[in-house]
């Protein structure tokens, strides 16, 4: 992968980040998370997709980051067998003297993306692909189960997926399509129980009134949940709400504990309910439109009030 860190440096420079498809180099947004931005260059013949993260103080930390997120990449890839983007980093100290940090991918098409691709899928094939989901979480649970020292999370929602070769005007997925996992930019393991990525770069997202509280409050618990096979199957079920695709919910919910019945015995895992998800997705949801509210206000501060700059993309309305 050619990166082009001129054309990263210029558009740090002009980055509207109430608008960022609006600046002087022209990208197209791919997709954002709670702390990524996630869009490509117009204008080049690669096809490479960049995540802006903007976590980071110092150089140490970066460092630390780089090791974290090659290391998680391979695990995954070489060891877990699991298939991943063509995968770098890029970073740079700006003219001010601030780290822009970017992980890098191979860009495949947005179509091939798993939240885009249940919307084409029959629901018959969406089972399919949620048994294919549960297969490729396995191998990383199985991973942890059989290495002392390491342990693997994983962020599991069909959003993190895509699949190869996936052709939309003849959408269809079978036992033998094969599924990229791509959302490696928060290495998720920890070596002798100690989180590899600095914990609390996870916050670095909230606004710093929020940042103590959060971290008193949540921190063990969110990033322990990717940890946890059981939570993480909890997630990517109860995300079919917001897909608004409830009513595949319960057949999803019967196909999950008869893989953890068979496929995974040996894990010993409690039967997901139609009750806990729903209690889950509500809390997720609440949480969720709480903490963009009061980054919404905390940007606002900072832009409008302090006239200082804001480093995170944030989204407007998403339906859910
Ligand atoms: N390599 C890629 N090619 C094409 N689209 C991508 C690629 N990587 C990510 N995307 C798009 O961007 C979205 C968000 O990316 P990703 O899941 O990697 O980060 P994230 O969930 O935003 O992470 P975080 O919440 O930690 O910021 C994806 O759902 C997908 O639509
Ligand atoms: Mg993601």
């Amino acid at each position: 992968m050619k990166i082009d860190i001129e054309i990263l440096k210029k558009l740090e420079r002009s980055i509207d980040i109430y608008n960022p498809e609006n600046g002087e180099v022209p990208i197209k947004i791919l997709g954002y998370g709670e702390i990524s931005l996630v869009f490509e260059l117009l204008n080049s013949s690669e096809q490479i997709a960049y995540k802006r993260i903007p976590i980071f103080d110092n150089e140490m930390q970066v460092e630390r980051h780089i090791w974290a997120y090659n290391e998680y990449n391979r695990l995954l890839k070489e060891d877990v067998g699991i298939n991943l983007p063509e995968y770098d980093v890029a970073w740079f100290k700006d003219e001010e003297g601030k780290i822009q940090f970017y992980c890098v991918q191979e860009k495949f098409p947005a179509e091939s993306v798993g939240n885009k691709v249940i919307h084409k899928l029959s629901d018959q094939d969406i089972k399919t692909l949620i048994l294919l989901v549960m297969r490729e979480m396995k191998k990383v649970w199985d991973y942890s189960k059989n290495h002392n020292t390491i342990d693997l999370g994983l962020d599991g929602q069909i959003s993190n997926f895509a699949i190869v070769g996936f052709d939309p005007n003849s959408p269809k997925v079978d036992l033998d399509s094969k599924l990229i996992y791509f959302d490696t930019s928060t290495p998720m393991f920890r070596v002798d129980g100690n989180e590899a990525m600095e914990a609390v770069l996870f916050l670095k997202s909230a606004p710093s009134f929020l940042r103590w509280l959060l971290k008193a409050l949540f921190l063990e618990e969110t990033i322990g949940r990717y940890y946890d096979w059981r939570k993480v199957t909890i997630d990517l079920v109860a995300n079919f709400f917001k897909e608004q695709k409830s009513e595949l919910i319960p057949e999803l919910i019967n196909l999950v504990n008869k893989f953890f019945q068979e496929e995974a015995k040996d894990f010993k895992i409690e039967p997901l309910t139609l009750e806990e998800i729903e209690k889950y997705y509500k809390s997720d949801s609440r949480m969720w439109v709480i903490f963009q509210k009061v980054r919404h206000f905390d940007r606002f501060l900072k832009t409008k009030i302090f006239k200082k700059k804001y480093d995170f993309f944030l989204p407007g309305k998403i339906e859910r």
